[in-house]
Formats: C-alpha cells, sequence, structure tokens
C-alpha cells in the first residue's frame, strides 16, 4: 500500500477550515453511538459510525476529581454486535474501563483468540458490554490513588473483543481533556490557543465511502494503512492562529501508522506533556515519533513565522533502527495560517512542570513479572503474550493494591509493537538496560518496543480491584491476539 494519497486528493491542499469538535463539559453526558455522514472529502459525504454524530466524537473536557458520568446509547443496530467503550489513559472500575469480553450469541467465534465456550457472563466480562438498542452509563471519578487525578490529554474508543479495529476505521473515537488546578496555576497557553488534534489514516473508495481492508489480515502482515491522513477528521484542513504561543495536543488513533512529526519551517516544538499529562520539565524537539494512541503536547511559537504558512509534517525517519511498525508517514498533515498582526504574548513555560509521583521512587530494577510478546502457530498464525492470545478467563497476574511492582516487556517478534497498559500510568525505567531518552524519562502509558527490545516499567495499583487488559495498539494485532490481563487484588 502507498504511503502517499491518490492524486485526487492531494489536487486541493489545504481547502477545508480545521474541525473543531464539540466540547461538552456537564456531569451527566448523554452520548449516542450513531451513524452519520460527513464531509470529509470534496464530494459525497462518507458514511461513518460515530459517538454522538460527528468524527472526531465531542470533546469531553472535566476537572480532575469531578465524578463524571457518560451515558451511551448504542444506536448503530445490530450489525454491530456488542460496543464496550474505554477511556483510554483513565484509571477506573474495570466495569467502565472497556473490557473486551468474550464470546456471545452475536459473536460466536473468535477469529484469532482461543476463549472457551460457555463463561459465564462474569468470567468473560460479557457483563460489562454495550447491547445493541440499549445504553450504559459509566462513572469516571477522575481520582487516583485518593487524589485528584493528574490533568492528561485522553481519549475515548470502542475496545470490543476482535473488533476494536474495525470499530475504530469506521470512526468511533473522541477526545477527553481532564484539566487541574496545578496546570491552571501556570500560565499556559488556553482557551483557543490550546488546541487538541487527532491524526487517523484512513481509505476511501471512489464514492468517498471508507474501504473495507480487514479482509486476510494475518500476522506478521496485519497493518492496516490508510491513504489519507486526516487531522481531526479532515483532510489536509488549514487553521488560522495568532502570532504567538499556542499549545498543541496531539494524538494518532491511527491503527498502525507512526508518525515523525515536524514543522515545516524547522522551528523546534516545546514537548510539555506525554500520554499521562505533564512531564517533569519541557524538552525541546525537532521530531517527536507518534506511535498508534500516543499523544504528544508541544508548545509553538508562531511568533516567528507571523503572516506566514507552517505546515505540520510527518516525515520518514533517517539512521537509527526503523523496523517494520515504525515506519513513519511521509507528508503533510495540516497548515498553520499565522496571522499578520502582532500579539501580546504573557504564557510562559518554566523550566520545571509536574515532579513525578513518589512511588516512582520506591521502583524496583528487578522485575516482578515479565510479558513476552511472540508469534506463533501451524494454522493460523497468531500474536501472543507470553504464549497466548487473549482469553478473558485467563489471568496473567495478580498485582496487589496499593503497592508498586516492576514489569518487563520484551518484543520476541520482528516487528515493532506500541505496548499499551491499562488502570494507571506507568515510570519507564530502561529501554534495553538504559536510562530512557529525556521524552521518556516521565509517566506514560503506551510503548514503542522495538524487536528484541526489553522496556521495564513501574505502576502503581491503587483504588480498584479487577482484572484489566495489556495489549498492542496497532489495533489489529490487538484483534488478532497481542492481548493479556492482569487483575489487580487485595492486599
Ligand atoms: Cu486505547 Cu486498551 O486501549
Ligand atoms: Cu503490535
Amino acid at each position: 500500500m502507498s504511503a502517499e494519497p491518490p492524486p485526487a486528493l492531494a489536487a486541493a491542499p489545504f481547502r477545508s477550515r480545521l474541525p473543531i469538535p464539540p466540547v461538552l463539559r456537564d456531569d451527566h453526558i448523554r452520548i449516542p453511538i450513531r451513524e452519520a455522514e460527513q464531509q470529509i472529502l470534496p464530494g459525497p459525504k462518507t458514511r461513518l459510525w460515530t459517538f454522538g454524530g460527528s468524527f472526531p466524537g465531542p470533546t469531553i473536557r472535566r476537572r480532575a476529581g469531578q465524578r463524571t458520568r457518560v451515558t451511551f446509547h448504542h444506536e448503530l443496530g445490530e450489525k454491530a454486535g456488542e460496543l464496550s467503550v474505554h477511556l483510554h489513559g483513565g484509571h477506573n472500575r474495570t466495569q467502565f474501563d472497556g473490557y473486551p469480553g468474550g464470546l456471545t450469541k452475536r459473536q460466536p467465534l473468535s477469529a484469532f483468540c482461543r476463549i472457551p465456550r460457555g463463561l459465564s457472563a462474569r468470567e468473560s466480562g460479557n457483563e460489562f458490554l454495550l447491547e445493541p438498542g440499549g445504553n450504559r452509563t459509566y462513572v469516571y471519578d477522575l481520582m487516583e490513588d485518593g487524589r485528584p487525578e493528574r490533568a492528561a490529554f485522553q481519549w475515548y474508543h470502542d475496545h470490543r473483543l476482535d473488533r476494536t479495529a474495525l470499530h475504530s476505521w469506521k470512526g468511533l473515537a473522541g477526545m477527553w481533556i481532564v484539566d487541574d488546578a496545578f496546570e491552571e496555576a501556570l500560565a499556559l497557553p488556553e482557551g483557543d490557543r490550546d488546541l487538541p488534534l487527532m491524526i487517523c489514516d484512513r481509505t476511501f473508495d471512489r464514492r468517498n465511502q471508507l474501504t473495507d481492508p480487514f479482509q486476510g489480515q494475518r500476522p506478521p502482515a496485519d497493518g492496516i494503512l490508510g491513504e489519507a491522513v486526516l487531522v481531526n477528521g479532515a483532510y489536509l484542513p488549514h487553521h488560522r492562529v495568532d502570532a504567538c504561543r499556542y499549545r498543541l495536543r496531539i494524538l494518532n488513533v491511527s491503527s498502525f501508522r507512526s508518525y515523525n512529526l515536524r514543522l515545516s519551517n524547522g522551528a523546534p516544538m516545546l514537548q510539555i506533556a506525554t500520554d499521562s499529562g505533564l512531564m517533569p520539565k519541557p524538552v525541546r524537539r525537532r521530531e517527536i515519533l507518534l506511535g498508534p494512541a500516543e499523544r504528544v503536547e508541544v508548545i509553538v511559537d508562531f511568533a516567528a513565522a507571523r503572516g506566514e504558512t507552517v505546515e505540520l509534517r510527518s516525515s520518514k525517519r533517517h539512521g537509527g533502527r526503523n523496523p517494520l511498525g515504525a515506519h513513519t508517514y511521509g507528508g503533510t498533515l495540516m497548515q498553520f495560517r499565522v496571522g499578520a498582526g502582532r500579539v501580546t504574548d504573557r504564557t510562559h513555560v518554566p523550566r520545571r512542570l509536574r515532579p513525578l509521583p513518589h512511588w516512582t521512587r520506591k521502583a524496583t530494577r528487578k522485575p516482578d513479572k515479565r510479558w513476552e510478546i511472540t508469534i506463533g502457530g501451524f494454522f493460523k498464525t497468531t500474536w501472543r503474550i507470553n504464549g497466548r492470545t487473549f482469553n478473558p478467563a485467563h489471568v496473567e497476574a495478580f498485582p496487589k493494591l496499593n503497592t508498586t511492582e516492576t514489569w518487563e516487556i520484551v518484543n520476541k517478534t520482528n516487528v515493532a509493537h506500541v505496548m499499551h497498559l491499562h488502570h494507571t500510568d506507568w515510570y519507564l525505567l530502561e529501554r534495553n538496560g538504559r536510562k530512557p531518552p529525556s521524552y521518556e524519562d516521565c509517566l506514560k502509558e503506551t510503548f514503542f518496543v522495538y524487536p528484541n527490545e526489553k522496556i521495564l516499567l513501574a505502576g502503581h495499583f491503587s483504588d480498584y480491584t479487577g482484572k484489566f487488559v495489556v495489549h498492542c495498539h496497532m489495533l489489529d494485532h490487538e484483534d488478532h491476539g497481542l492481548m493479556s490481563q492482569f487483575q489487580v487484588v487485595r492486599a
């Protein structure tokens, strides 16, 4: 599949405006999950499955510590089967965590996972699923370890067994921002100058409808790439900005594709946050590798480009290791049109941002648990963790509540993976036995793991007991077995 967009798409770049999804701030939010048509390309509209009628879905914006209820109504009909909504980056009870579930009448077989038949709704987690025609209220406390959680840029998406890649491709994703007093006390850009950007790739047919690339996809070649890259659901959009600092929150919701982000004028981006909110200190970067589900937040100063245009681009990477799975897109993503007026800018990025939580200091380098990624099988190859595909009835680790553990993730395949762990934020202690680079020396929850690489992570298990998944966020890999789970238990 070529990485370049089809010529018809490239004909009129930057014509459409960057869409800004509606922002919802209430304590009880209702979101219908339904089909909708959206103007993505010139010509016919594209039919999508959406949260609330748009892609991206509404951005939910709440303060840490404010309990939030979201009632999702499943209006996609029987054809969609059961759904399960996950707040990616959240710290939530298992029943509100988008648990994938097991086999059901509507989904009697799994294509890649060996799941026993006849599990009870409890054992399979089917009790947590959202049925066609039904609704389910998810309760998010936005608390962690007894305190309001750290402000962060999160997102929500479907997480159903075997179908996550398909559902995401069709449009089931939205952004979620947690604010808090710590961030508000800093003089970071806000309001219109705090801009969330959701990047994804999709392929369209001649009638502008999404293609179905899912047939015949098998490990290890199951990385779905879309030909056109969208930002907030628009193809090569533009956005007008003032000649001052902006906070760009960038999220990659592509199934498989990675981006190596840079600005066309070569200006540095000051990274202030990762998946898990503010870093201990900002890091100046010219290029930023962003894998599926990862987020970065950067401060970009458009003052030097007054009256000009600046493009956000992704470039192919040169030098260093570049295995399959970490190949980046080459092309432009969007354009900023910088106003000609001078602007007084009172924003400021301090030298120190947010300290790491206490438990990171207590973490040991001796792993309590090893998670090994392999590929195998005779008739059908599958991705595996510790020799198994996902089975909701099998639990791989039992960390105790209110403890900190160190886990090792090892990739024994020839493809890079992007490993995501639910339940908490994780502190990367080592990558291949070495201290991580400054932009990874912080909390995150989604990590690249290159072939034959070993990463060492510490996590703190607080507040909730229950089952939580660990998986590759290359969504085909997740659906094709690369998922496991742990269960937090009482000490
Ligand atoms: Cu965004 Cu378990 O996933
Ligand atoms: Cu993977």
